[in-house]
């Protein structure tokens, strides 16, 4: 017999897929990762265990996640493609570790996953394994078996006596962790097709959130956000919390079309009420705090880890060494924004900060300015030199 890991989600396929490894001389541990997808760990247990598992182990990594995958993300102001926060490319990662870690641990040579063999979540997953412990060998029955439909993976796992919920159909496939939620497939195929309001789990619509605003205060100690309203918050209580918040406002929709990283482009939806607010909140604390050069490189640095957080080199070189250079600037990220929620939008309106580089001394068109305004000619004729020339 050979033994495997499989991280479990629960779900269909990997369910299906433990009866499937079993078939083929495997001794099957399920992986079950909490990363905050709110499940009831009892029941996706003794599922696996009917299907065949020989144990379950179940992980609580959503600290973990929180504090040195979401939290260095937030650094970064990672966001793909202008739109995405990343819950699901940043949950990969750890979640991967954590099966190494477990692998290791049952002495396995080989690790599983349910991903298709189109998506980013293979990539995320394997590369992430392969850094981490390149002898570990991986499977992935959902990219081998011959059950082309969901249909098809129904009827094997009837014939089977696999226990799924076959009864409601799933309309679309679902995400989630503390970061967020992606929502896709079905109907929400079609580009044009508007996404339901029933689709959404983490925030009310704009037209039943409070007319009052919310204003919540946060206080940032080196670009990490450690109080709300003056209370100091657990990294994971802190985002739970503004989820909440943010999602009572309707904040953190996003409805786009992105590009994966097999070159196919996809329709998802994604809710991330928390990481909206964060985000802004901290981007604005930057501004106030960095100097100009460095707003304007970190920018390009965004760029680029968001692209290599989305296509799943998170232990890479690359991104090692740029959240070296994120946290150096992080040093002056100290301070509290003050943040409006209402109707869908988490608005900045103050911000202070013990290393501000703010002068009103220097920006005021009032009383006590101290800009000598008499030496902007001469900066501008040498400024624009190589154009007058
Ligand atoms: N498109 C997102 C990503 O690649 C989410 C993938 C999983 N989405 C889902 N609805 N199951 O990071």
């Amino acid at each position: 017999m050979k033994k495997i890991v499989l991280a479990y989600s629960g779900g269909l396929d990997t369910s299906v897929a433990i009866k499937w490894l079993t078939e083929r001389d495997y001794e099957v541990v399920a992986y079950l990762a909490d990363v905050g997808q709110g499940q009831d760990f009892n029941v996706v247990k003794e599922r696996a265990l009917k299907t065949g598992a020989v144990k379950v182990i179940i992980d609580d990594l959503k600290r973990e996640f929180v504090s040195d995958f979401i939290f260095p993300a937030l650094k970064a102001n990672a966001v793909y493609e202008g739109k995405y926060f990343l819950a699901t490319a940043l949950s990969r990662p750890v979640i991967a570790k954590g099966l190494v870690r477990a692998a290791e641990k049952e002495k396995a040579a080989y690790i599983g996953h349910g991903c298709t063999g189109k998506g980013n979540d293979q990539v995320r997953f394997e590369v992430t394994a392969m850094i981490l412990n390149p002898k570990l060998k991986v499977v992935a029955p959902v990219r081998e078996w011959d059950l082309p439909t969901r249909d098809a993976e129904i009827e094997y796992a009837k014939l089977h006596d696999i226990p799924i919920d076959v009864t409601k159909k799933k309309p679309y496939s679902i995400d989630k962790n503390v970061w967020g939620i992606s929502i896709e497939s079905g109907k929400l195929e079609d580009p044009y097709f508007e996404p339901p309001e029933d689709i959404y789990q983490m925030s009310t619509s704009v037209d039943k959130s409070p007319k009052k605003a919310a204003y919540v205060e946060i206080y940032f100690e080196k670009g990490i956000p450690k109080k709300i309203n003056g209370l100091t918050y657990a990294p994971l209580k802190l985002v739970e919390a503004l989820n909440v918040l943010g999602g009572k406002h309707g904040i953190g929709r996003t409805d786009m079309i992105e590009d994966r990283l097999v070159g196919i482009k996809s329709r998802e939806i994604y809710e991330a009420p928390a990481a909206v607010i964060l985000s802004e909140a901290h981007k604005a604390l930057e501004l106030l705090t960095l100097d100009r050069e460095t707003i304007h490189f970190k920018e390009k640095v965004t760029l680029e880890y968001s692209r290599l957080v989305y296509f799943g080199l998170w232990y890479s070189p690359l991104k090692t060494a740029l959240d070296r250079f994120i946290d150096t600037t992080q040093k002056r990220v100290t301070g509290t924004v003050r943040v409006r929620c209402h109707k869908g939008h988490a608005v900045v309106v103050g911000r202070k900060s013990p290393h501000s580089l703010y002068r009103e001394t220097l920006a005021t068109y009032g009383e006590g300015d101290t800009f000598d305004q008499s030496l902007a000619k001469g900066f501008i004729q040498i400024f624009g030199l190589p154009y007058r020339k």
